[in-house]
C-alpha cells in the first residue's frame, strides 16, 4: 500500500515514460488510485495515450489554472525536459496552493552538476514555501552519455575524454531510473521521502576500462582523444549549460559518482537488476 494515492506526472518524455509505466503497474496492483499526465500539447502526451492514461493540457505560465488542475493530487512528479525546467517555480507555487503533499523536481543528475544554478535555486524555493520534496540523483543517463553528441561514441569508434578520465562516474538507463522512482514513491513512507535524497546507480564505470572491455568483446577499435582540463574550464566558464565540460570536470574532481557504494540503491525493488554500461553498449550497437 502506498502512503500517497493520487499522482500527477508533468512533461512525460525519456525518463517520464518509465515513471509512468511504474505508476501504472502500482495502480494495477491496487497500491495507488489515480494517475494524470500534464502536457503542453492539445493532442495529449503520446506516452500517456500509449499507456491509457488521461493527459490534461496545461498552460505552465498560469499558476491558478495549474493549481486548479492539481486539486486532490498527493504527489507531483516533474519530468519536464531540460528546456522546461523554467516552468518549475510556477509548478511549485501552484502545487503548494493546491495542497500537494510531495513534489519531485526534475533533478535526475549528479549532486556536483547544477546546470546554471537553476536546480539548487528551485530546492531553496521549495524549502522556503514549505513544500515537501524528494531529490533523485542518478548520474548520467546512458542514452545521453554514450552518444556522438557527447563524443562518447563507442559503436562509432571515437571517444573524446575530458581530462585524464581516470576516475569513475555513475551511469544509469532511463528505464531503470523511471521504474525505481515509481517504486520508491509508491512503497516508501513519507518519512523516508520528504526532504530526502535518493541515489539510483545503474553502473559506475571508468571510461578507459569500459572502452578496453568493449574492444575486447566486439573486436572493434575505439580511437581515444583527450580534451585538456584547461579547455574544459574555459568552455564551462563561457557556458554554464555546457554539460559535456561540466561532466568531465566533475569526473576529474573525483565527483563523477553520486555517492559511496553503500549509499546507492538503498530502496531497490527486490530482484532489481539494473542494466550495466557494457550490456547497454553491446545491445545498442547490435
Ligand atoms: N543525467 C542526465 O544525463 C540527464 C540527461 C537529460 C535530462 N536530465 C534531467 O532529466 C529531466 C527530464 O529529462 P528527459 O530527457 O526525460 O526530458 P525530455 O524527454 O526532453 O522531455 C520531457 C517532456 O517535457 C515536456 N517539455 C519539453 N520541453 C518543454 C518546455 N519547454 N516546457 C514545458 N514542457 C516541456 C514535453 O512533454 P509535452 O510535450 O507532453 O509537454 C517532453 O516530452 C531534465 O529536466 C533534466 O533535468 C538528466
Amino acid at each position: 500500500m502506498s502512503a500517497y494515492k493520487s499522482f500527477a506526472v508533468i512533461g512525460v518524455g525519456q525518463v517520464g515514460q518509465y515513471v509512468l509505466q511504474g505508476l501504472v503497474k502500482a495502480k494495477e496492483e491496487g497500491k495507488i488510485d489515480s494517475i494524470v499526465v500534464f502536457t503542453r500539447s492539445a493532442e495529449g502526451n503520446p506516452e500517456a495515450t500509449k499507456l491509457g492514461i488521461k493527459s490534461v493540457q496545461v498552460d505552465y505560465s498560469d499558476k491558478d489554472a495549474i493549481a486548479a488542475a492539481l486539486k486532490g493530487i498527493d504527489v507531483l512528479v516533474s519530468t519536464v525536459g531540460a528546456f522546461g525546467l523554467g516552468t518549475q517555480p510556477t509548478l511549485a507555487h501552484a502545487a503548494k496552493e493546491a495542497g500537494v503533499k510531495l513534489f519531485i523536481p526534475a533533478e535526475y543528475g549528479a549532486p556536483a552538476i547544477d546546470m546554471g544554478g537553476g536546480k539548487s535555486k528551485l530546492r531553496a524555493l521549495l524549502r522556503e514555501i514549505g513544500l515537501p520534496f524528494t531529490i533523485f540523483f542518478v548520474g548520467v543517463f546512458m542514452s545521453s552519455f554514450f552518444t556522438a553528441r557527447m563524443k562518447v561514441d563507442l559503436p562509432g569508434g571515437a571517444v573524446t575524454i575530458g581530462g585524464k578520465g581516470d576516475n569513475p562516474l555513475t551511469v544509469t538507463t532511463v528505464k531503470d531510473i523511471g521504474l525505481y522512482i515509481a517504486y520508491a514513491l509508491t512503497t516508501l513512507s513519507p518519512e523516508k521521502l520528504e526532504g530526502k535524497t535518493i541515489l539510483i546507480e545503474g553502473d559506475r564505470v571508468e571510461i578507459k576500462g569500459l572502452i578496453a572491455e568493449y574492444e575486447k568483446r566486439t573486436g572493434k577499435k575505439v580511437e581515444i582523444s583527450y580534451k585538456p582540463v584547461e579547455e574544459l574550464k574555459t568552455s564551462a566558464a563561457g557556458n554554464p549549460y555546457d554539460f559535456n565540460s561540466l561532466l568531465w570536470l566533475t569526473v576529474e574532481d573525483g565527483q563523477g559518482v553520486i555517492g559511496a557504494p553503500d549509499e546507492v540503491n538503498l530502496y531497490a525493488p527486490s530482484g532489481w537488476n539494473p542494466t550495466k554500461a557494457l550490456d547497454y553498449l553491446l545491445n545498442e550497437s547490435d
